[in-house]
């Protein structure tokens, strides 16, 4: 039986859905979190009921408890859990002891009004199982797995206490300069948008509730270099950096976090326009909203504030509900309100907003954690083989000459090289120190186990250490490789090479391993380049010498064991890029869906907009990647030619499968308005389904696009929605080919 999946997403709400046999679904992650503490706003008569509450509580605190509950504080530079006991700090982070969490919570019985903490932790992409980082997770392209790798996160965190996690970051990334594009998922506002709202959900299936962050427009920061000022006009801001916010606070996002950055010449933690009006006001955002780390304090450094006081004044006057860190609203606030510099209405609306968040959590009747229970619900089987089944499908083939991969079965001998594929203790995101670890294979273990006796692996680090700064024994790693039949190098970014503050301004492989993988190729034995890396690279040079390339984010717990499968062929790739892959840093930001410009680059002729040293277009184009099995598409048919304005665009398309392995491909649907009011984008991508094929077999995959999803804004914030001629372009990245005309027709 043909069965249609009809999802709402955010702003754009398109769907797209797949004749038999259709994709499960998140069901699975909502069958499991039935078992547990999953979370989602009442509604109805339970809404109504909170409300009252709140107020009867509101109405019982003294000013400074109310304060209290404004006041995150946390494990770290003087923290005095009497803080807790006193009402003095309603919100704690970085626990994650349950030992700790319980003492905190069993304070809380001792304060007068014994209202619940709420704890708060970087759960980006996993607690003690590691999930493929988030930029990883969007390369799956699949929905449910994004789900369940969030939901699996909450679960493990949930069980050490933990109620509040700082995620998903939904910031929009263009310049892979920037070190925090792997919290993402890219560039795309669409994909942006579809996994914001699955990771919510997931997050939430697993009892953890989310803050969406940074609002707004922290992905933009100028040159890449974290923290920086960003400028971002309003129709860009509403048509391309707002839409995932809006998808995460549909799905339920219980909390909004603030961005670090001034846009537009005022810092986000106190611009009114942005957290009033538009988070609380146009988006309807219900819950709280969090400063970014010390970000009130930071409005000194800014220039927007003279003080402390003046700086926890206008960020609270701004909409910042709760302030991390910077101890500035528990600090000044009370004397502000006294001396009448802040009206205790706004104190009122900023506590209100945290009650109801702790009610709508069900923090008053939940009981405390129990530290004895923690270790059973942790690195459990089902979060191993979630976190594997999601390593999975989030690597990238971007290459792959003479169809060297899979490893060939007349491959005798392998040498594995490269420290990032061999340490015991693979680096990840906000690692939480103390936990139980999980002893990670190495990749030659991997291979060793899954090609059995008969090949040979070696393997050496060949360089020092995992940020590749120094060789161990060159000559000892080229020799190794010499006399191998294949060589898998494993090499990218660490340390301090990813994460907050870690911009960049070379993309290339750091340390020596550049050099080491030219020496590798010089060896003349066929080359496996396994990139482990936090961001898209420049590999126009190593892409120019290196058969077989797999882009890998680091991918977690069960990356290693994913990564065997992938090189053996046990595992079919389907990944494909959240973000472009530039050919140079001059390029950047270079993303599929810029404007077209007056003198759009067409014949590569001077006076085109173009580079005189490069060309216009990336090395790896957005949704590109390969499998081992080849697919085509045709027989794309719209249901109708014409379609009123509040019409839905819908369709149809052949995807085969011409090779001779099973495999998973993503059709995704671009569209462009031909002829409008604004200069449009030359395609965006407005719907995409991961479909599995089987060899030698053909499914037919059914689109759907409200024509609603594809209004856009003005300067001035007014969203406009055209009738008119919109182009179709169906294909399996950003380049689709397959074209057809839809005309919209006015009312
Ligand atoms: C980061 C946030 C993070 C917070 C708490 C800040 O520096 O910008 O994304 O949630 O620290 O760790």
């Amino acid at each position: 039986m043909p069965r249609v999946l009809v999802r709402a997403f955010a702003l754009t709400l398109a769907t797209l859905s797949v004749l038999a046999p259709a994709l499960s679904g998140p069901a699975q992650a909502q069958t499991q979190a039935q078992a547990d503490h999953a979370l989602a706003w009442k509604t109805g008569r339970e809404a109504e009921a909170i409300e009252r509450r709140v107020e009867e509580l509101l109405a019982r605190m003294t000013l400074d408890e109310k304060i209290g509950q404004l006041n995150l504080t946390g494990r770290g530079d003087g923290f005095d859990p009497q803080w807790v006991a006193t009402g003095r700090s309603g919100a704690v982070m970085n626990f994650i002891d349950p030992k700790e969490i319980r003492q905190l919570q069993d304070l809380v019985q001792t304060s007068r009004l014994k209202i619940p903490l709420i704890i708060g932790l970087d759960a980006i992409h996993g607690f003690a199982t590691y999930f493929p980082q988030p930029i990883g997770q969007a390369a799956t392209f699949d929905v449910r797995l994004i789900e369940l790798a969030a939901y699996w996160t909450a679960r493990e965190t949930r069980a050490a206490g933990v109620n509040w996690t700082f995620a998903p970051m939904v910031d929009l990334t263009r310049d892979p300069r920037w070190g925090r594009v792997f919290e993402g998922a890219g560039e795309d506002v669409y994909l942006a948008s579809v996994v914001a709202a699955a990771r919510v959900r997931g997050y939430h299936h697993g009892g953890l509730a989310t803050s969406v962050k940074h609002f707004v427009g922290y992905g933009e920061a100028e040159a890449g270099r974290d923290y920086n000022s960003v400028w971002i006009p309003v129709s860009k801001l509403l048509d391309r950096h707002v839409p995932a916010f809006q998808a995460a606070i549909r799905a339920g996002a219980f909390t909004a976090m603030t961005s670090l950055s001034a846009m537009n010449g005022l810092p986000a933690t106190a611009d009114r326009t942005l957290l009033t009006g538009l988070l609380k006001g146009r988006l309807g955002f219900r819950g709280f909203v969090v400063s970014d780390f010390a970000s009130i304090e930071e409005l000194i450094h800014h220039g927007v504030a003279a003080d402390g006081a003046e700086a926890a004044r206008k960020a609270l006057i701004a909409g910042v509900d709760m302030d991390m860190f910077s101890g500035l609203f528990i600090r000044h606030l009370a004397d502000e309100v006294r001396a009448e510099r802040v009206p205790v209405a706004a104190i009122d609306e900023a506590v209100r907003r945290i009650l109801r968040v702790k009610f709508h959590m069900g923090l008053f009747e939940a009981p405390p954690v129990d530290p004895a229970a923690t270790a059973g619900q942790i690195i459990t089987p089902p979060a191993q083989a979630a976190a594997l089944e999601v390593a999975r499908e989030a690597m990238v083939l971007l290459k792959n000459d003479g169809d060297i991969l899979p490893i060939r079965p007349e491959i005798r001998s392998i040498a594995v090289v490269g420290a990032l594929g061999m340490s015991d203790d693979d680096w990840q995101y906000g690692d939480n120190v103390g936990l139980p670890r999980i002893r990670r294979p190495t990749v030659q273990a991997e291979l060793a186990r899954q090609l059995g006796p008969n090949v040979r692996i070696t393997a050496d680090p060949a360089v020092t250490t995992i940020c590749g700064t120094e060789f161990t024994d060159r000559e000892a790693t080229l020799k190794m490789a010499r006399e191998a039949d294949l060589i898998v190098a494993v090499l990218g970014e660490e340390c301090e090479f990813m994460g907050e503050s870690a911009s960049r301004t070379r993309l290339d492989l750091p340390g020596v391993q550049g050099r080491l993988l030219d020496e590798l190729v010089a060896t003349g034995k066929p080359v496996v380049l396994v990139l482990k890396t936090a961001r898209p690279l420049v590999l126009t040079d190593i892409a120019a010498r290196v058969p077989a390339i797999i882009q890998s984010f680091h991918l977690g717990s069960q990356g290693r064991v994913a990564i065997g499968e992938v090189l053996t062929g046990r595992v079919n790739p389907s990944g494909k890029l959240p973000m472009s892959m530039p050919r140079s840093v001059g390029q950047i930001p270079v993303y599929y869906d810029h404007l077209p410009t007056g003198r759009p680059y067409r014949r590569g002729e001077r006076y085109e907009s173009s580079f005189v040293d490069e060309r216009n277009d990336p090395l790896f184009p957005f949704g590109f990647g390969l499998s081992y099995t080849r697919f085509s598409l045709d027989q794309l048919a719209l249901d109708s030619a014409r379609v009123p304005l509040d019409g839905t665009i819908s369709g149809s398309v052949r995807l085969s499968n011409l090779g001779a392995r099973d495999g998973r491909e993503v059709v995704q649907v671009y569209m462009r308005q031909r002829v409008a009011s604004r200069s449009r984008p030359v395609r965006q991508l407005q719907a995409f389904e991961k479909v599995t094929v089987g060899a030698g077999a053909n499914q037919t995959v059914r689109f759907s696009v409200p024509v609603e999803a594809l209004a856009f804004h003005d300067d001035q914030g007014r969203r406009h929605l055209e009738p008119g001629l919109y182009d179709i372009f169906v294909g399996t990245d950003s380049r689709a080919e397959l074209t057809a005309t839809v005309t919209v027709m006015g009312r």
